[in-house]
């Protein structure tokens, strides 16, 4: 903390490799591509460490796909996802060479389309449906049930991929779909499989074949003390079902979710006849899951055995908001000046941040074979308005 300062993410290499070589070495000799999401940590160092082992990425944006180039992954092993790929978005991924464009509506693919005739190259396709599925997650991350803006209908994709089938400017690799994040039961990955195999039956009484089959992310973590998808056994129960298909996974959160810490220290303590305050230096800017999703991250103290005065604590941050929180009702002994890890916040954690409040965002180390390397520099003052510009009069 003395050489990086605080608030501060922290991941370890280990835990990364490793948690994405459960999902690969599951396959066996299955032909599958472990996919990492992107969004869910797009440090171009993770991705770097990700990409030397042989992982390939779901992208979102134009910004994720030059991060994965920049950190020397191949765009061959991309799948771009997203309900509304721009013209810019969709030339580029055309001129880099990506895998396959994950397409979400009729309307998305006739821009595919347009934009391949235009370059006069074959898109690659796969179409994204909805299963119509409850993930049974958090509402705000369930994305496979009809009432969501995510896919087309199971029912509609047939007509989709007769288009797609019709020109030559679109070559049909897939079929994709992904119903949400942080599930903890297989049940409704299962469900899902069993409607996109049952289409897959269907297109190919057509004629239409499919490469690969892309099942998305969504494998959740352990944040408490919930149970979760043994991902060996997922896998397991998906390779029974799909034949010789090659199999994409996007898995996010289960790669780097608990491979990261947020650490940030504790500056005052302020208690009243009903509440125990303790006003850390990280904040709802720096880390949105509690706020956003009312979301558990389980706290623990960085200096063990740490003395102070124990209560039930709420950990509030400098940020002028009452949703301002990291966490609630924990019991810790604390003084001022002591360090807290936020555990569990590799995911969606430094992505999701943002400048309110005019706070630069933090740095990220990366612990790597017993040292430790700065992998982005805290944001200065200076960063926050360099590129605001005054009018003059
Ligand atoms: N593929 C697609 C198309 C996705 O939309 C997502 C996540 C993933 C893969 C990766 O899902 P994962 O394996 O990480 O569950 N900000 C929220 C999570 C949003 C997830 C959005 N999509 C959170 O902090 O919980």
């Amino acid at each position: 903390m003395d050489r990086y300062g605080s608030p501060l993410y922290v991941y370890s290499r280990t835990d990364i490799e490793n948690n994405w070589r459960e999902f690969d070495s599951a396959f066996g000799d299955h032909p599958h591509l472990v996919c990492y999401a992107v969004k869910a940590n797009s440090n171009i160092a993770v991705l770097n460490v990700l990409a030397k082992i042989g992982a390939g990425f779901d992208i979102v944006s134009i910004g994720e796909l030059e991060r994965v180039l920049a950190a020397g992954g191949q765009a061959s092993n991309c799948v771009f996802s997203g309900v509304a790929k721009t013209q810019v978005e969709i030339k580029r991924g055309l001129e880099a060479g990506i895998r396959c464009f994950n397409v979400e509506s009729a309307a998305e693919l006739g821009r595919i389309e347009q934009v391949a005739s235009g370059m006069n190259v074959q898109a690659p396709i796969s179409i994204r449906v909805n299963p119509n599925v409850d993930a049974k997650t958090h509402p705000y991350i369930s994305t496979g049930l009809k009432e969501n803006k995510f896919g087309v209908d199971i029912d509609d994709a047939l007509v989709l991929y007769k288009t797609a089938q019709q020109s030559k400017y679109l070559s049909i690799k897939g079929l994709d779909c992904h119903i949400g994040s942080q599930l903890t039961d297989v049940s409704p990955f299962l469900d899902a499989l069993d409607k996109v195999l049952g289409l897959i039956e269907i297109l190919k009484n057509q004629g239409i074949d499919i490469e690969h089959l892309d099942l998305g992310g969504g494998v959740g973590i352990v944040y408490d003390d919930e149970t979760t998808i043994d991902i060996a056994a997922y896998i397991a129960a998906v390779l029974k079902k799909v034949g010789n298909l090659e199999i994409i996974l996007e898995p996010g959160r289960a790669i780097v979710g608990n491979a990261g810490a947020f650490i940030t220290k504790v500056e005052f303590l302020k208690r009243n006849s009903d509440k125990s305050f303790a006003i850390i230096d990280g904040a709802m800017n720096d880390l949105l899951r509690p706020a956003f999703y009312n979301a558990y991250h389980q706290v623990l103290p960085v200096r063990e055995n740490a003395q102070g005065i124990e209560s039930n604590w709420d950990l509030v941050g400098p940020i002028c908001e009452t949703g301002d929180f990291l966490a609630k009702d924990r019991v810790l002994s604390l003084s001022e000046g002591d360090y807290l890890a936020i555990m569990s916040a590799g995911a969606y954690g430094f992505t999701m941040s943002s400048n309110y409040n005019s706070r630069p965002r933090v740095a990220e180390v990366m612990v790597s074979d017993n040292t430790h390397h700065l992998i982005r520099k805290r944001e200065t003052i200076q960063d926050l308005f360099n590129t605001e510009i005054l009018i003059n009069d």
